[in-house]
């Protein structure tokens, strides 16, 4: 009897164990796989993947050689971040940190492996403190009217209208931006733009457009294909 008893614990703690090890390990694992690729191809010469302590100045920002990445988890949706991986189309018409040079469309591209985890690892950084579910993707006409009418931003991104891509090339381009960027991050990078790309020449509109057009604005944007 005792033997039975013992065969079926024995049995029990093997399962707890492998439930234990399987269900939480699994993106975790593959997150920890992720930071370990992003380590070895030197991802990190060029990118932060931690939140600045301060402000760097500027002689400090000109010398990182792309764009952050410390939150890169609220930024980006993980399945755009994984496909670009593989092969990574230029974002930025100029290249980084410059309105000179044309971007050279060199950017080290990954394996689908390798890219799985890295958008795995990615994705584990998070702004703290941004709220989620508070924009939703809309093509409104409201938007449209401050992105290219109020307030000019297409003076500075690049936009699909219609089957042209047309605008301005200081900017990342917005062309896809709704299968790029996660809608509560836009609202979030518009409310205090210098806490995520501390200089460039896109101007704060905290105070130029209300709370609630920040909002319909961002849904805007989170909709362009
Ligand atoms: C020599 C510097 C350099 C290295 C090394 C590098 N990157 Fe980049 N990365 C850049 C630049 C510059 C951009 C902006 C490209 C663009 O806008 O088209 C960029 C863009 C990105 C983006 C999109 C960010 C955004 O805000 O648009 C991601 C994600 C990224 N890199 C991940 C990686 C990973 C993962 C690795 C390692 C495999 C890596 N990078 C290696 C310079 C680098
Ligand atoms: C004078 C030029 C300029 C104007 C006008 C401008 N932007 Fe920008 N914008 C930029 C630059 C430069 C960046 C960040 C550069 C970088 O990360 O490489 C940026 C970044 C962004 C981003 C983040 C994109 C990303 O992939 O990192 C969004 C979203 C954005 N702008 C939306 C807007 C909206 C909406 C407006 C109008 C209310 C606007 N911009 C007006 C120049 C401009």
């Amino acid at each position: 009897m005792s033997g039975v008893i013992k065969t079926v614990s024995l049995a029990v703690s093997v399962l707890l164990c492998v439930f234990l090890l399987s269900v939480p390990g699994a993106s975790g694992g593959m997150a920890a796989e992720g930071r370990r690729v992003f380590v070895e191809r030197g991802c990190g010469e060029c990118h932060t993947t931690e939140r600045p302590l301060r402000r760097p100045t500027f002689e400090e920002f000109l010398t990182e050689k792309g764009p952050p990445l410390w939150y890169a988890g609220s930024k980006f949706r993980k399945g755009w971040l994984k496909e670009w991986l593989t092969s990574p189309e230029p974002v930025r018409p100029m290249a980084y940190n410059s309105l000179k040079e044309r971007n050279p469309d060199n950017h080290p591209a990954l394996g689908s492996k390798e890219a799985e985890a890295v958008a795995e690892y990615l994705a584990t950084l998070k702004v703290e403190g941004l709220k989620r579910g508070v924009v939703r993707p809309e093509k409104n006409v409201r938007g449209r009217i401050i992105f290219e009418k109020k307030l000019g931003c297409y003076g500075c991104h690049l936009v699909r209208k219609g089957r042209r891509i047309v605008g301005g090339l200081s900017g990342p381009s917005l062309v896809g931006a709704g299968r790029r960027l996660e809608p509560d991050w836009i609202y979030a990078f518009l409310k205090d733009k210098n806490l995520f790309v501390p200089y460039t020449s896109m101007p704060v509109y905290v105070g130029i457009i209300t709370d609630r057009e920040m909002r319909i604005l961002s849904g805007y944007v989170a909709s362009m294909e």
